[in-house]
């Protein structure tokens, strides 16, 4: 034999010399969820580590990320029900929640980057990301809504908006209103391919904005198919997007794949609260070793093609660094 690959594994060092992927803390993103209240730390039951935290607890969190080299926070607020409503109105309320936290963060910890979600589910009676009317999501009146929630949260301080709600021409509404305001210098991180999933139900839990009927399978994407996959990709670069998204991200691997190697923009992945919680309940039970299978999953992701991923697991893997 001439060839034997195994010599390149012969030896931690070489191994390590010869890795194609290497996951940075840079590379990834932190999720945190924050309701009303002060010194707040409340463990979410679905997802082990995981907290929902009040302001002056949210700050001690991103404080302490910042420590461990961590630079960049996706803000979902858990809003009380006696203010969620048809039209998410609490959305657009610049006192409310989210744009208080914003600025709040910004003044205390000005380096860490802020990414924000809009979508009307956390704020909607209804639970969907889209304006309900006869039962049925309203594509182009949701636009209205969900650029308007966006010149909030960049008013407040936003550095990256990131649209998860999947309405047709939401990246262009966005960016006009925000451009027209002045607000040039705030990206967009699209959910491009972001698909109908089951993996999200211990976020669901967590903010409590499961749809209260129907399922989101009119706007979120089909999981059996990967071309129109593409067809979103292409228009959200056309209205403007900073950066793509694909999410689930484990199930999903082709769809990254296929995503970065096709548009030059940075794709981000997002590594989500049902892909997080099997590895945690399974660590529980002594199944597997968690922090190895985080180790493990997060890598896969970024050698799908992923140049950026969201992860519940993100503070744990910096740690372990
Ligand atoms: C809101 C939103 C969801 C997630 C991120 N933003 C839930 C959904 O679309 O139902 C899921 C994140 C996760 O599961 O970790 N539109």
């Amino acid at each position: 034999m001439l060839r034997r690959p195994r010599r390149n594994r012969k030896h931690s060092h070489i191994r390590d010399m010869v890795a194609e992927t290497n996951l940075d803390v840079n590379d990834l993103i932190f999720p945190l969820f924050f309701k009303e209240g002060v010194g707040i730390r409340e463990e979410i039951e679905s997802m082990p580590g995981i907290y929902r935290h009040s302001i002056d607890k949210l700050v001690e969190e991103v404080e302490q990320c910042l420590k461990l080299g961590l630079g960049t926070f996706a803000l979902f607020p858990c809003i009380d029900d006696h203010l969620k409503d048809k039209t998410a109105s609490e959305a657009l309320n610049p006192e409310g929640l989210c744009p208080r936290a914003i600025q709040v963060l910004k003044s205390t910890v000005p380096e860490a980057i802020l990414l924000t979600d809009v979508a009307m589910d956390p704020y909607s009676s209804d639970g969907h990301d889209g304006l309900v009317v006869d039962g049925e999501i309203r594509n182009d009146e949701t636009l209205e809504i969900l650029s308007k929630m966006a010149l909030v949260q960049a008013q407040a301080g936003a550095d990256i908006i990131g649209p998860s709600d999947m309405m047709d021409g939401r990246v262009g509404a966005i960016r006009r209103l925000l451009d027209e305001q002045g607000f040039h210098n705030v990206s967009i991180m699209s959910y491009t391919a972001k698909y109908a999933s089951v993996f999200y139900g211990p976020f669901r839990n967590a903010l409590n904005s499961a749809p209260k009927i129907g399922d989101k399978k009119t706007y979120q994407m089909d999981p059996r198919n990967k071309r129109e996959a593409l067809i979103e990709a292409a228009l959200d670069i056309e209205e403007g997007a900073d950066f793509l998204m694909v999410k689930p991200a484990l199930a999903y691997l082709d769809i990254i794949s296929q995503i970065s190697s096709k548009f030059e923009v940075p794709v981000a992945a997002y590594n989500v609260s049902g892909e997080y919680a099997m590895i945690k309940a399974a660590h529980q039970k002594g199944w597997l070793d968690g922090p190895q299978a985080m180790v493990e999953a997060l890598t896969s992701i970024k050698r799908a093609g992923a140049d950026l991923i969201l992860s519940y697991f993100a503070r744990e893997y910096a740690e372990l660094r």
